[in-house]
């Protein structure tokens, strides 16, 4: 055996450990996303993610101000309307839940954080999906296209730096991006969910939005078979003006992250989605998991497949344990 053959060498104390160590996770790469409830006066649990809330106006505001504090990179807000209906009139209107809390939060933070919206019609429709539907039930894209930008350019107006294209309709990004640009949000960027599986991990999202939707999202979001159409939306979404682009869900599609990360000209997000905060959770409420080490590795993971950010429901947590250990 060679002297070199010897990789644990590298490995042996704690500050050899540290000092070779690649990658990092830092709170400022970590974007905590945030539900708003209508009409809620008090935080409401949701089931299939212990620890995460509905929020009402007021502990809305005061979770944002201690993530920002805790040192986290942005905020993702969605919306938990009262009312539903056909097109999803709560998404464009000013009053509606998502561009109320779009100003509270703005009126709090200003710009000491990154404020980011759901710019999608599920959390609004009746039939829950991601658009307006057709006279033969399908998703319009076109018609669908024309309430983004509506919608888009009402929470520009209501104080987002980034509006998040997560609903999967073709050319979504360029028809936000030219409404936003006429309206005179010029500065407003798009965070764009340029690969979007279509997933079962999205399950405990719809108990957070109490959402409605009976079918699946097949004929919008990405067949988890197929990694070749990734970069063929990553392309399309570039070409139409999308400021950060997104892979979503994170952990089974990290080899997805790694060849969007290797060619993107611009900073790329990754969703550690709530079927995936979900598992981890119940895992170790049972004791099969240790929870930090768990999370603190999955997180790591994401950066490490090449993520310069990772949306995750932890993300004020894990940027508490991040700094506490740097100590
Ligand atoms: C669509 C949207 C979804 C999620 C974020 N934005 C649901 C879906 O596409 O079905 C899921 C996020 C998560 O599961 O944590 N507005």
């Amino acid at each position: 055996m060679f002297p070199t053959d010897r990789p644990r060498r590298l490995r042996r104390t704690a500050a050899l450990r540290r000092l070779v160590s690649e990658t990092t996770v830092l709170p400022r790469q970590l974007i905590l996303p945030m539900f708003l409830k209508e009409g809620a006066t008090e935080p409401v649990p949701i089931a299939s993610m212990p620890g995460v809330v509905q929020h009402s106006r007021d502990s809305l505001r005061k979770a944002a101000v201690e993530a920002v504090q805790a040192g986290v990179g942005g905020l993702m807000l969605y919306g938990v309307p009262l009312t539903h209906d056909a097109v999803g009139s709560g998404a464009t209107d000013p009053d509606g839940i998502l561009n109320v809390g779009l100003r509270d939060l703005r009126a709090e933070l200003g710009d000491d954080t990154v404020l980011m919206s759901d710019c999608c019609l599920d959390e609004f429709t009746d039939h829950g999906h991601c658009g307006v539907l057709g006279d033969n039930g399908m998703v319009d894209n076109d018609a669908t296209l024309r309430v983004y930008a509506d919608m888009a350019v009402e929470q520009a107006r209501s104080g987002a730096h980034l509006v998040g294209t997560s609903g999967m309709m073709d050319g979504q990004v360029g028809v936000i991006r030219e409404a936003l640009d006429e309206a005179g949000y010029a500065d407003t960027g798009i965070l764009a969910y340029s690969v979007k599986y279509a997933s079962a991990m999205y399950g405990p999202f719809r108990d957070a939005i109490q959402s409605q939707l009976t079918g699946d999202r097949k004929t919008y979001q990405q067949d988890p078979a197929n990694a070749r159409e990734a970069l063929r939306e990553l392309a399309l979404d570039l070409a139409e003006g999308a400021d950060v682009v997104m892979v979503k869900p994170a952990l089974p599609y990290l080899d997805v992250l790694r060849a969007v990360a290797e060619v993107s000209e611009v900073p790329v997000a990754a969703y550690q989605v709530s079927g995936e905060y979900a598992m981890v959770e119940a895992a170790a409420a049972n004791g099969w998991l240790d929870r930090q080490r768990t999370i603190l590795e999955l997180l790591t993971s994401i950066r490490r497949a090449g993520a310069d950010m990772v949306l995750t429901y932890w993300a004020a947590e894990a940027a508490r344990w991040i700094r506490a250990a740097d100590r």
